[in-house]
């Protein structure tokens, strides 16, 4: 017999097993599945089944497609990581380009002024017509992307590229499990959805702790990670690379116009979307004119550290499509659409020098003097460089072009090198071998990053930070008591220890330099009010090592009173929720040195003092952890913390079997999934509120 061909020109040299109807119907049931419990994890954050039952399914269809590899589709869930290693990246032109939008960098109001003004003149209205309805939304900081589906089927992934010309990177957004690789049949039969991949950044945190681990370079940012991981050629090193995705608006449609899409707003178009399964960010919101879209301005910036991804501003969209149209586009960018920046929070500069900063524990900072720049949106002229070992692995020598990090409040650091020759032999940062302020010894324990001056408070830095820190705002809140005063009254020799403090006197005071009389006696009355105080704060003013805010009021809410802690042993203090076995031997070394029980009588003696709590305080979440995440509707965080401190609940970072609430709000990431694999309980800020009795 010869070469047969069947009908369907299926040859007969290789015969595939006949597929029974039931496996090809359990395979389709198990793929549904397994998309729709995807979506509830990654997109949804709100799993509707624990991992293992997914492992299951998955692995039950894994088997399945071994056994009748016919079956296999691109679309199935086990097909995202396809394994293929591209030669390169090819190119791709956009059916339609990938537009930029205007932006505006003016930090003020008048951002969102100047476009809506523009907007309306555009439009011809008046002064007396109504707002225009606008959407505002997040400007992500990642990577343009668009997605083209044709027959509901993803075919195509491309950058943006020069915005005509992008590069097809189809292999690595497949690994990508928050974009559908198949949506519903409902779609139109071309369909490219736009958006914007990033990489969360907690998701950038645990990504570099791996690559740390393996002794790979790690990123400096979660933008460039999420580019690097993009760019890919190997699909397997891409999948190992978290990323995510926002959809914020589409590319071509067919049918277009008529018959087509029965949207005629953007914002209707986002719930489409989302309705389709794509991933849409709860922060994006509806606006009427300009005084709502600065406001959406200024709420977002204020909640910027505190998301779980990096955004660089803000974006306004017309809402409405027809108005879109009406205004149109000038070259490569759409009238209808603007974005507010925020002020950049990352800068290059060029490393002057290096110094070496003495804490209060003693610790040696390398310091970075930095050619000023303006980066968070202060000028800043030093950047931390943590520690020596922080140095080695960022590669940084003087002189270095840096890119430099200021977020919110936090201290600026130096994130890394820029790429580039260096001048001339540089040689390596050292540590001195003694205190730069003291001449103590400079040692650093076995295991340990940091180095420290072993002087202690004979080294008159530690002593001033010592001091510092007993008077700052959440220790004794001494006010009045900065970093001039504390250094004069070191460098005269006034106060040595802590007690010397309540033993200073007007006429002492007036005579330093530069102080007037009337700011002396302001500063003894401070002083003098100090002296009342909490049992926590007294704790955590003496700067116990390992003994944070936190720390201390879970130390004097077990103890209750200072004899009691002071005798504790290792074994009792291991009792305390969250202490371990460093800290429980901090504080038992603390109170075994002699000169440190002398401090505390002396304190005493010179009158600090503390209420016991009251007794019939209500503490109805005595004994409860809870963790807050996500941004609440009107609570800010240190609200809320401190209204479940008051009702006796401890507020933790995060997620365990332990836990007993977790409070979400806008944007919860990992905890909130956390918490839903757990069966922990979640509250939004309803929930909290009817928990406190708030009503
Ligand atoms: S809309 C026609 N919306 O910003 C407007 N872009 O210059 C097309 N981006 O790299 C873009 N967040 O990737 C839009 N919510 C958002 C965005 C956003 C970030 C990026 C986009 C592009 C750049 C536009």
């Amino acid at each position: 017999m010869g070469h047969q061909t069947d009908l369907f020109g299926a040859s007969d040299e290789a015969p595939a097993p006949a597929i029974p109807a039931r496996v090809a119907i359990k395979i389709e049931v198990l793929r549904e599945q397994l998309n729709r419990w995807a979506h509830e994890y990654y997109v949804q954050d709100a799993p509707s089944v624990p991992d293992a039952e997914y492992d299951r399914a998955y692995a039950q269809l894994q088997a399945l497609e071994d056994a009748y590899p016919a079956l296999i589709t691109p679309e199935s869930p086990t097909q995202r990581v396809i394994g293929a290693v591209m030669p390169g990246l090819a190119s791709v032109r956009h059916a339609l380009p990938m537009l930029s939008i205007q932006t505006e960098t003016d930090t003020e109001a008048s951002g969102a002024q100047a476009f809506d003004a523009r907007v309306r003149r555009e439009l011809g209205l008046h002064e007396g017509d109504a707002p225009v309805q606008y959407v505002a939304e997040p400007k992500f900081d990642g990577l343009a992307m668009s997605l083209r589906y044709e027959g509901a089927r993803l075919v195509q992934a491309a950058t943006r590229g020069d915005g005509e010309v992008g590069e097809d990177v189809t292999h690595n957004i497949r690994t990508i499990r928050q974009i559908p690789l198949q949506l519903p049949a409902d779609v139109p039969a071309l369909l490219e959805v736009r958006g914007e991949v990033y990489m969360a950044r907690a998701d950038f945190e645990q990504l570099n702790a791996r690559q740390r681990e393996k002794g790979e370079k790690t990123f400096v940012n979660p933008r460039n990670a999420a580019a690097g991981a993009v760019r890919q050629l190997d699909a397997g090193v891409a999948a190992q690379r978290p990323l995510s995705f926002f959809a914020y608006g589409l590319g071509a449609v067919t049918p277009g116009e008529e018959g087509g899409p029965a949207w005629s707003r953007h914002s209707d178009l986002l719930q489409q979307l989302k309705t389709w399964g794509f991933p849409v960010s709860s922060l994006v919101q509806q606006a009427r004119g300009a005084t709502e879209l600065i406001a959406y301005h200024q709420r977002i910036g204020a909640q910027r550290d505190g998301l779980p991804f990096d955004i660089d501003g803000v974006v306004y969209k017309v809402d409405s499509l027809a108005l879109q149209r009406q205004l149109g586009f000038k070259t490569r960018e759409p009238r209808w659409a603007v974005a507010h920046k925020y002020p950049a929070q990352e800068m290059a500069t060029r490393i002057e020098a290096i110094d070496i900063q003495v804490g209060r524990t003693g610790k040696l900072t390398p310091v970075a003097r930095l050619a000023p720049v303006f980066v968070g949106g202060v000028t800043v002229t030093n950047a931390t460089l943590h520690n020596l070992f922080e140095i080695r692995k960022k590669g940084v020598r003087l002189g270095d072009a840096v890119i430099v990090r200021r977020a919110g409040d936090v201290i600026p650091e130096v994130v890394g090198r820029l790429p580039g020759p260096r001048p001339a032999y540089v040689p390596n940062f050292r540590m001195p071998a003694q205190c730069p302020v003291c001449a103590s010894h400079v040692v650093r324990e076995r295991g340990e990053m940091n180095h420290r001056c072993s002087g202690g408070l004979f080294c008159p830095a530690q002593r001033k930070q010592a001091l510092l820190h007993f008077a700052s705002r959440r220790a004794m809140d001494v006010e009045g008591l900065g970093e001039k005063l504390v250094d004069q009254l070191v460098d005269a020799d006034l106060v040595r220890q802590l007690p010397d403090l309540y033993r200073l006197d007007l006429p002492t005071l007036a005579a330093l330099p530069r102080m007037a009389e009337k700011s002396a006696q302001n500063l003894l009355a401070a002083l003098q009010a100090s002296k009342k105080t909490t049992f926590a704060r007294f704790l955590y003013s003496l700067g116990i090592r390992h003994v944070g805010e936190a720390t201390a009021k879970d130390l004097a809410r077990h103890f209750g009173k200072l004899d009691a802690l002071a005798q504790a042993s290792a074994e009792d203090l291991l009792q305390v929720s969250d202490v371990g076995p460093v800290l429980a031997q901090a504080v038992v070394d603390f109170f075994a040195e002699p000169h440190n029980r002398s401090v505390l009588q002396q304190l005493l003696a010179c009158g600090i003092a503390w209420e016991a709590p009251a007794a019939d305080a209500p503490q109805p979440l005595a004994g409860q952890t809870v963790v807050l995440t996500g941004t609440l509707p009107s609570l800010g965080r240190e609200q809320a913390k401190a209204l479940l401190e008051a009702a006796g609940a401890k507020v933790a970072g995060s997620v365990s079997a332990k836990t007993h609430y977790v409070i979400a709000g806008a944007e919860a990431g990992s905890k909130l999934t956390k918490a839903q694999q757990l069966g922990v309980k979640v509250l939004d800020e309803e929930g909290l509120r009817a928990l406190l009795g708030m009503g």
